[in-house]
C-alpha cells in the first residue's frame, strides 16, 4: 500500500515526507489554486519544488480539455522532472491522451473516476494510475469504498497493471477501508495520515512508562 499526500502545500508535503512513509504527491487545479499558484511558469516551478522534497510520483494535472491541448500541457509537465505523472480527466479526450502518453512511456493518472466503466477504459488506454473519488461519492450517498473494491477486483481478474489510487479521501477511516478494499495507493490529507497514529492506549501506555521511569530514576 502506497501513501501519497493530496495537497500542493509545501509545508504539509515536507511534514509528511519527514515521517518517512510518503510515496508520492497528488495535486489538482483546486489544490494549486488553494496555494495561490498562478500562471504556467509558477505552476512548473511549484511542481519542481514538490519533486525536490519527495522522492516519489508527483501527479500534475492538465488544464486543457481538448486532446491537442492535453498533449501539449502533458508533455511540458512530464519534462519538469522524471517523477511527474501527467494527470488527465476521465473524458473521451482524456482517455485518448492517456493512450498517447502510454505509447510514449509517459506515466499518467486518470482522474475524476466515479464508475467501474470509466476505470475499465482508463486501464485499457494504459493509465499508470486510476483515481476513483471516494469522498465525493459518499457525498451523494453513493459508496466510494465499494467502487474502489470493484475496480480492484476487475483489474485483478483481467490482469490490468493500472494501479488503483483511492482519491478524495476525507478521513482516517477512509484510508483503512481502502486498505481493506485492496487499493494500491491512497492519496490523503495530512490530518488523515496522522490520524492513523492516534490511539488512547498508546498515549496512556507511554505516560505510564515515563512515570515509572521517573519514579525510579528521579
Ligand atoms: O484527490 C482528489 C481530491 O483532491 C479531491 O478531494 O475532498 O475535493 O473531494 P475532495
Amino acid at each position: 500500500m502506497k501513501f501519497f499526500i493530496d495537497t500542493a502545500n509545501l509545508d504539509q508535503i515536507r511534514e509528511a515526507n519527514e515521517l518517512g512513509v510518503l510515496d508520492g504527491v497528488t495535486t489538482n487545479p483546486s489544490l494549486m489554486a488553494k496555494e495561490n499558484i498562478r500562471g504556467e511558469e509558477n505552476c512548473r516551478r511549484h511542481y519542481a519544488a514538490i519533486c525536490a522534497i519527495v522522492d516519489g510520483d508527483v501527479s500534475a494535472e492538465v488544464i486543457a480539455t481538448d486532446y491537442e491541448g492535453m498533449i501539449r500541457e502533458g508533455e511540458e509537465l512530464a519534462a519538469i522532472h522524471p517523477n511527474i505523472v501527467v494527470k488527465l480527466p476521465c473524458t473521451a479526450e482524456g482517455i485518448r491522451a492517456v493512450r498517447y502518453f502510454a505509447g510514449k512511456g509517459i506515466r499518467t493518472n486518470c482522474t475524476l473516476v466515479f464508475s467501474p466503466g470509466q476505470a475499465l477504459l482508463a486501464a485499457k488506454a494504459g493509465a499508470t494510475y486510476v483515481s476513483p473519488f471516494v469522498g465525493r461519492l459518499d457525498d451523494i450517498c453513493s459508496d466510494g469504498v465499494e467502487l474502489v473494491g470493484k475496480i480492484v477486483e476487475m483489474y485483478r481478474y483481467y490482469g490490468y497493471p493500472t494501479q488503483v489510487l483511492a482519491a478524495s479521501i476525507r478521513h482516517t477511516q477512509h484510508i483503512m477501508q481502502c486498505v481493506e478494499a485492496g487499493a494500491d495507493v491512497a492519496t490523503c490529507p495530512l490530518a488523515a495520515i496522522k490520524g492513523l497514529l492516534r490511539h488512547p492506549l498508546t498515549d496512556s501506555g507511554l505516560a505510564a512508562f515515563l512515570a515509572d521511569h521517573k519514579r525510579v530514576n528521579g
